[in-house]
C-alpha cells in the first residue's frame, strides 16, 4: 500500500498543474460604470456599503478576484458564478434597465436577501464582510421595496 502513495501524490500534483492551463478567462472587470446603481440613485450609505460588500463581486462589473479564484478547478466555479450573477442582475448597468425590470429585480433582491438565498452560501466563509445579520438583511430588503416605483 505504502509504495503507491508517492506515485499517487505525484500524479495528483501533475494533474493540478496541468489543470492550470485550462483555467478559463475571468469575466471582464470595469472600473468606470456610468450606469452604476450608486452613481444614479441616492442610496443610504449603510445600505450601499452592505450591497457593495455582499453583492458586488457577482452582481457588478467591479468583481475582485482574490488569488485563489485563479486556481483551477475553483476558477471554473467562481467565473461561472460571476457570469450568471451578472446575467441575472448587474448593478453596474442599473440605469439602462426599464422600470419594469428594475421593479422586478428589486422585488427579487428583497426576497432572496430576506430568505438567506443571497449572497450565495459558498461565498461568505471567505468573505466575512458579506456575512449579513438578520437586521442587515431586513435593511437591504426594506431599501429594495422602498425603491420600487409605479410603472409609467
Ligand atoms: C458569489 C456570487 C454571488 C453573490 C456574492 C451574490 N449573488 Fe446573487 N446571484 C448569484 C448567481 C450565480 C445568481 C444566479 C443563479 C441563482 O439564482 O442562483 C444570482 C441570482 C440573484 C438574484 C436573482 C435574480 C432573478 O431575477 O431571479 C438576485 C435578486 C440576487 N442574486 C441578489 C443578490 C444580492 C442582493 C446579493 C447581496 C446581498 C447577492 N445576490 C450576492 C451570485 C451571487
Amino acid at each position: 500500500m505504502k509504495k503507491y502513495i508517492k506515485p499517487a501524490l505525484m500524479i495528483l500534483a501533475a494533474a493540478v498543474i496541468i489543470l492550470q492551463f485550462f483555467r478559463g478567462t475571468p469575466p471582464e472587470v470595469r472600473a468606470n460604470n456610468p450606469g452604476d446603481l450608486f452613481a444614479n440613485e441616492m442610496v443610504d450609505a449603510e445600505v450601499a456599503t452592505l450591497i457593495r460588500n455582499a453583492c458586488y463581486d457577482c452582481h457588478s462589473m467591479e468583481t475582485k478576484y482574490p488569488w485563489y479564484t485563479y486556481v483551477t478547478p475553483l476558477s471554473w466555479w467562481v467565473f461561472d458564478h460571476v457570469e450568471h450573477g451578472r446575467e441575472e442582475l448587474n448593478f453596474s448597468e442599473w440605469a439602462g434597465m426599464s422600470i419594469k425590470r428594475k421593479n422586478h429585480k428589486l422585488e427579487e433582491i428583497s426576497e432572496e436577501t430576506l430568505e438567506g438565498e443571497m449572497p450565495l452560501e459558498s461565498y461568505t466563509p471567505l468573505h466575512p464582510e458579506a456575512q449579513l445579520t438578520d437586521e442587515q438583511r431586513q435593511l437591504i430588503s426594506d431599501w429594495a421595496l422602498s425603491m420600487m416605483t409605479s410603472e409609467e
